[in-house]
């Protein structure tokens, strides 16, 4: 159990990349922090700097209140998990499992009671006499993480774990991981790129965006009340509509829509209108109009897309519905949403104003 603290840290590669730009957190005990950004934001490169296989540019990583930029990876103790399992090929499942605690000079029982232990936890029980290509990936995925376990570490540390792993496995695997983490309370840090494992995982989660941090925040948090452009289209799925306007004579206008309710907005620059697609219903007095062109039926959920009329440009608006009447393709249909549910942000800063 520990607490990690990232104070204005930086990474410029050797060859002058700048992948990390002054990230700073607080991380407490037992916490499940989540780094999401697209490809290249630059979140394996601050998780590797806590697990000491970067060196820090420049500021400090503290666990659990001591400096540790300089502490060799292996007294960190800190446990990683990787995309690509990282297994030794030629060990077995249990070998693979004890040779971290095998190096430290465990007593064989000892191992033994702990790979037992960890092996049940991940119901790898049955496979520890196998070798890693006898395992389907799930499979070795957990023998990855049952690998991190047994070192009982203070930090785990998660890169993109469930990435090689069909969409199915991955959903079980990820409730697993959630399970496991709430049951051993050992802080996490875990990196993805994927929104919904980002959503359901965190307890806080921290969008990256280009070697910084965007927002910090609980999920819903950051659904809720996103700070900015990115953050908003990043997180949410579906994805949140996006509409490009401007404010006129105090009215917001989007092609030849004018949208009344919007109040002390700057008229000389490019705006951007933005709903999610769970607050936008069918309603004759809707102030958006689409064409429908799509409807996916999810289940319990559906959803409708369609082009949105008026509008100078094409833009294509999605709603949620639950109710089993769904619109024809083709028809014209009126949406309509509560004002508290607008969000506008300034195009080109991305910086949200209402
Ligand atoms: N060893 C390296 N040398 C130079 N640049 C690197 C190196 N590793 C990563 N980068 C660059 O740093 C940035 C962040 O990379 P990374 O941390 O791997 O991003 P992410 O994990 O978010 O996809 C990218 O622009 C990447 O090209
Ligand atoms: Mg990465």
């Amino acid at each position: 159990m520990a607490t990690v603290k990232l104070n204005n840290i930086k990474k410029v590669y050797p060859n002058g990349a700048e992948a990390v730009c002054g990230v700073s957190m607080a991380i407490e005990n037992g916490e499940f922090i989540v780094f999401v950004g697209p490809s290249g934001c630059g979140k394996s490169t601050m998780l590797r700097m806590v697990a000491g296989l970067e060196t820090i540019t420049k500021g400090d990583i503290e666990i659990d209140s001591k400096v540790i930029n300089n502490v060799s990876p292996a007294d960190r103790d800190v446990a990683m998990v990787f995309q690509n399992y990282a297994l030794y090929p030629h060990m077995t499942v249990r070998g693979n499992m004890a040779y971290g605690l095998k190096n430290r000079g465990l007593a064989k029982a000892e191992i033994n009671t702990k790979v037992n232990e960890a092996a049940k936890m991940l119901k790898i029980d049955d496979y520890l006499d196998r070798q890693p290509n006898q395992l389907s990936g799930g499979q070795r995925q957990r023998v990855a993480m049952g690998r991190a376990i047994v070192r009982e570490p203070k930090v785990f540390l998660f890169d993109e774990p469930l990435s090689n792993l069909d969409a199915k496995l991955r959903v079980q695997m990820r409730i697993e991981i959630k399970r496991l983490q709430r049951r051993m309370g050992v802080t996490s840090i875990y990196v993805t790129h994927d929104q919904t494992e980002a959503m359901t995982l965190a307890d806080r989660l921290a969008v990256i965006n280009d070697g910084r941090i965007e927002q910090m925040g609980a999920p819903i948090e950051l659904y809720n009340n996103p700070k900015t452009l990115f953050v908003a289209s990043f997180i949410g799925a579906p994805h949140i509509n996006l509409i490009p306007a401007r404010f006129e004579n105090k009215k917001l206008v989007c092609g030849n829509l004018k949208l009344p309710g919007f109040k002390n907005l700057p008229e000389d620059i490019e705006l951007v209108l933005g709903i999610r697609p769970d607050f936008l219903r069918p309603d004759t007095k809707g102030q958006l109009e689409i064409q429908v062109d799509l409807v996916e039926q999810h289940g319990a959920d559906n959803l409708v897309y369609g082009a949105l009329k008026n509008s100078s440009n094409d833009t294509e608006l999605c709603f949620k519905t639950t109710q089993n009447t769904l619109p024809d393709i083709d028809s014209n249909l009126k949406l309509k949403f509560e004002q508290k549910h607008a969000m506008v942000f300034n195009k080109s800063t991305g910086e949200r104003l209402i």
